[in-house]
Order: C-alpha cells, then structure tokens, then sequence
C-alpha cells in the first residue's frame, strides 16, 4: 500500500490476500520485527506491517506522540476495506489502545502482544530519560545491548542468527526516532479505564517469559476487556513474534480468521 502521510509518499510493506491484518511494531524496532509472523499469516491474510514515521519505508517525521503513530495507523485502515484486524506489539499496542479510544469502525479485531495498559510511574519516565540522554550521545548502539538483553528470554538468547537479526534491525534506527519513541512512552496516558469499552472480539498474548510487560499483568488486561482471552507463549520473553514466530502465527491465525470471515 502506498499512501501520503504529512505530504509525504510511504510505502507500507504487504503481503497475501484475504481479509487485512495491520502489524504495529514495538520499540526500538521497525517493521522487520514482524516477518516471520507476516509470512506465515501471508498464506490466509492481506498482512501489512507499516514503519511508524521515522524509520525503514516511512520517512516522516516523528512527532513524539503516541497519539501521533495512531494517527499514522488510521490513516492505513482508512484505505482498507473491513473487516479489518489490528495486532499491535508492545509499543505498537499502546498505539493500538490509543486508536482504540477512538472507536475506529474499520478496525474489526484485536490482538495485544506483550504490551500494557498502564502509563510510566515515576521511575519508569526517570527510565525514559535517561534512555534520550543514551540515544543522544550514543545512538542506537548506546541501548541495542541492555535492551536486546530485555527483548529476549535467556534460552533466545543463545540464538546467534535471531540476536544477529535483532540487532541488526536495532542499530539502523536513527537517534531522533528513538527519542521520539521513548518521549511517547513516556507520555503516554493510562489506557486501563478504557479497556472495558473495547467491544471488538480481543485476544492479549505474552511471553512466559517477558520482563517488560509481565504475563499476570498480561492477563490482568484481558481480564479487564470484555470477552477477551489471553494465550501464554511459551520460551519466550518479550519479542515473542521473533522468538515465537510460528506459535504467535498460530495463535493469531486461528484467532482472526473466524471474527475477520
Ligand atoms: C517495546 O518493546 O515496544 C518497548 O520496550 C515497550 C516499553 O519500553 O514500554
């Protein structure tokens, strides 16, 4: 799909036929993060898996809102025909639950991947901080080894070929879109009182393993929007779509393709 976003043209990767699923990917990543997981579901879904502005086929600028990548988001479904899904990844899911808030009609379905509804507490703003001073002075390889240690359970971790990918994918963001990244997360508001007027069919996924966004807060999610379920990835921390491509693929297979039908 290509489309303009703030007068400029982005390209938005695309992949299959069949009802539309839209991949929202996490920090400090791009699209890529989602490949696996998009070439298996290519096999029954139009699968996209946009750059948030700033990075990879998306040259705009980011404006450092979470608000703002939702804005980019619905400007993708706006072109799609429904019934359309949404998975979003960590935080790619605050972007979801922020355009959630919004009640879009085209969005049908809706996974949350290892993500939060919370805001930052105190320390966790302080965290964001010193993660811009980081990225400021250092750039993107100040933080790709403290956060692949974060991203990836220790048994994925001894997975040279998927630390090499990881890393990768880490290192070619450019400082400024990380800053902005981390100044949206950490501004970003509390979406737990709106998680009870999600009326769209909802599955919440989490690694067994994730420290960023633990599973009993994973499930705490679900638990809180109605009629939602929440599916437990085994072996995995919190990059489940790259450390459990096939399982997170099946998961969302088996979950979209009866309420996207
Ligand atoms: C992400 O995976 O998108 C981020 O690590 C989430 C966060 O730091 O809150």
């Amino acid at each position: 799909m290509r489309l303009d976003w703030n007068g400029q043209p982005v390209q938005v990767r695309e992949f299959g036929h069949g009802p539309a699923i839209v991949l929202v990917h996490g920090y400090p990543l791009d699209g890529a993060m989602w490949s696996g997981v998009a070439r298996a579901l290519s096999a029954h879904f139009r699968v996209l898996k946009p750059d948030l502005p700033g990075r990879g086929e998306n040259p705009t600028t980011p404006d450092g809102r979470i608000g703002g990548y939702a804005d980019f988001i619905e400007a993708i479904f706006s072109q799609l025909p429904p019934p359309a899904g949404l998975a979003g990844f960590s935080m790619g899911g605050y972007v979801s639950l922020a355009l959630m808030k919004r009640d879009p009609a085209s969005v049908r379905a809706l996974a949350l991947v290892d993500t939060r509804a919370g805001a930052d507490d105190e320390a966790g703003k302080a965290g964001r901080e010193a993660a811009i001073a980081s990225v400021r002075s250092g750039g993107a390889a100040a933080i790709a080894e403290e956060m692949i240690a974060k991203l990836l359970a220790p048994g994925s971790a001894q997975n040279a070929s998927l630390v090499e990918r990881l890393k990768r994918i880490i290192l070619r963001q450019k400082p400024e879109t990380l800053e902005s990244d981390l100044a949206a997360m950490r501004d970003r508001l509390d979406s737990t009182d709106s998680l009870a007027r999600i009326a769209i069919p909802t599955i919440v996924l989490a690694g067994e393993h994730d420290v960023i966004s633990p599973p009993a807060e994973c499930q705490a999610m679900a638990a809180a929007i109605p009629g939602a379920r929440f599916v437990s990835i085994p072996a995995a921390g919190h990059l489940t779509p790259m450390e459990r491509p096939g399982a997170v693929a099946a998961v969302l297979s088996e979950f979209f393709t009866p309420v996207l039908a």
